[in-house]
């Protein structure tokens, strides 16, 4: 049976961020926003989560492909009636003794805090209730945390409904984080009443309907307060998660140079070192000892012990084997594949295509849809004609072949082990085992035409005039 579970509170309109999406699963360092708060829940020992939400279905279907196994049952509030209402309709959905409160929209909210919290319902059993806070400079905004003369919490109020200079001097505010025995506040929310400035039901009620001594509290870092109502607020918090995450990978052994922007998805491995202007995107996994230089593109690419990506190299749904080198400007599209210690250099473009062990295709060349073989070798400005219009076709490339400059390669073909293609040719018959193949207009040259050419083009030109 469940021991903790979490309310995440996700019903807000989110218009401010002017979008389609429901504010939560707006992206910030590769993973929505609601996964954060939740992710730090679970960490915090939650074992099941309730979300409160508007119901949109983008929702249930994001955190199922979130959070895979963690049990989340899905509460909807069809009118945001406040943060009171949001913690009834959510308490229905609760069975288990203790419940952690957190809001859907606080990216930078750390577990560490909420592992606080959690303690203080053991640390304090006469306390039904927990509240996070926080001690700010500029408490404007925030509902304040009222107290007696020994320190005991009488209420929380929010800041439209302070009544003096002394209350709104009060920096202790409420992080609107909660933990609290769940009998005691469903009984509470149930009394509940919207008679404030805003006319909505405030969960924060609940600490004056306990009246003293019944709710304790736990000083949290003001990062739990970074909210997110518009996109420059996102970009405010998406920034601090970015330094956190080059932070955690700095003192784990990664050079990060400059500005490089790692998703909070990224693995990366001692002594990768990181250009600046590198993004690491989704499920990016570097091993060892790879460096990764200026203004590279990894989204959902994994790259062996010690590979090379030189600048500009754009790469996605590929993986790249060890000691591997890369670019400058290469493009490794989906499915792409490069086996150990192969090369692909400039203006190389690959898709669907498994460069074997210490194959190189080293300038200007198109591989799609293709196999080529070990220690094979693609010339300058080589094509392989993978689409007819309608479909792709597969070309197939043996060990230790020479393809000559300027080959086009017309799918579908084989060409057989240390067979040699010669420069410029067009091959549309497959190649044999050690065979040549040469399909080029034969050369004529004749000799001392060239100044009699050039005089008569001049005359031409000159003519025009
Ligand atoms: C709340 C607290 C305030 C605290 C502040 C910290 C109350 C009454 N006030 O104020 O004391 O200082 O957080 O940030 O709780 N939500 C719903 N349904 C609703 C209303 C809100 O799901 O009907 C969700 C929102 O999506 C959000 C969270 O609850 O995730 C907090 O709501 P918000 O409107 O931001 O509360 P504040 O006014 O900021
Ligand atoms: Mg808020």
């Amino acid at each position: 049976m469940s021991q903790l579970t979490v309310i995440l509170l996700a019903a807000g309109q989110g218009t401010r961020m002017k979008s389609q999406l429901p504010k939560v699963l707006h992206p910030a360092a590769g993973r929505p926003l609601l996964y954060y708060p939740l992710f730090a829940a679970f960490e915090a020992g939650a074992d099941e989560a309730v979300i409160v939400s508007s119901g949109r279905p983008e929702i249930e279907r994001e955190l199922r492909r979130l959070f895979p196994d963690k049990p989340i049952r899905f509460a909807v509030q069809d009118v945001p009636r406040g943060t009171g209402d949001a913690v009834r309709v959510g308490l229905e959905h609760v069975t288990s003794e203790r419940v952690l409160i957190v809001c859907g929209d606080t990216p930078l909210l750390a577990a560490a805090d909420l592992r606080e919290l959690v303690g203080l319902l053991e640390r304090e059993p006469g306390r039904d209730l927990g509240v996070m806070t926080c001690l700010l400079d500029e408490p404007s905004g925030y509902g304040r945390m009222l107290r007696d003369e020994r320190g005991e919490l009488l209420e929380i109020r929010e800041h439209r409904d302070l009544q003096s200079a002394e209350q709104r001097a009060v920096r202790e505010v409420n992080a609107g984080m909660y933990v609290g025995r769940t009998v005691a506040l469903k009984a509470a929310v149930a009394e509940l009443s919207p008679n404030n400035a805003q006319g909505e039901y405030y969960f924060t009620d609940v600490v004056r309907w306990f009246g003293g001594r019944r709710a304790g509290s736990v000083q949290g870092s003001p990062d739990a307060l970074v909210g997110v109502n518009d996109r420059h607020q996102l970009r405010a918090a998406e920034n601090q998660l970015f330094e956190r995450i080059r932070q955690r990978h700095a003192l784990a052994g990664v050079t990060v140079r400059g500005e490089v922007l790692i998703d909070d998805s990224v693995q990366l491995e001692q002594d990768v070192v990181l250009e600046h202007g590198v993004r690491l995107r989704g499920q990016t996994r570097i091993a060892r000892g790879a460096f990764v230089d200026v203004g590279c593109v990894l989204t959902d690419v994994s790259v062996g012990e010690g590979a090379e990506l030189k600048p500009y190299s754009v790469m996605s749904a590929s993986s790249v084997g060890a000691r591997v080198q890369i670019g400058p400007f290469s493009h490794l599209r989906p499915e792409s594949q490069i086996d150990d210690e192969a090369h692909i250099g400039n203006f190389v473009e690959t898709k669907k295509t498994r460069v074997r062990r210490g194959a190189k295709a080293n300038h200007l060349a198109y591989l799609g849809d293709a196999d080529v073989g070990e220690r094979s070798n693609i010339g300058a400005g080589t094509i392989v004609c993978n689409y007819d219009g309608y479909q792709k076709h597969r070309t197939q490339i043996g060990a230790d072949v020479f393809i000559g400059s300027d080959s086009q390669l017309v799918a579908p073909i084989r060409i057989g082990n240390n067979a040699f293609i010669a420069t410029a040719t067009t091959v549309t018959k497959d190649v044999p085992d050690d065979a040549l193949a040469i399909g080029r207009v034969s050369q004529e040259t004749k000799l001392g035409y060239a100044p009699r050419l050039k005089a008569r083009l001049k005359a031409a030109k000159e003519a025009k005039k």
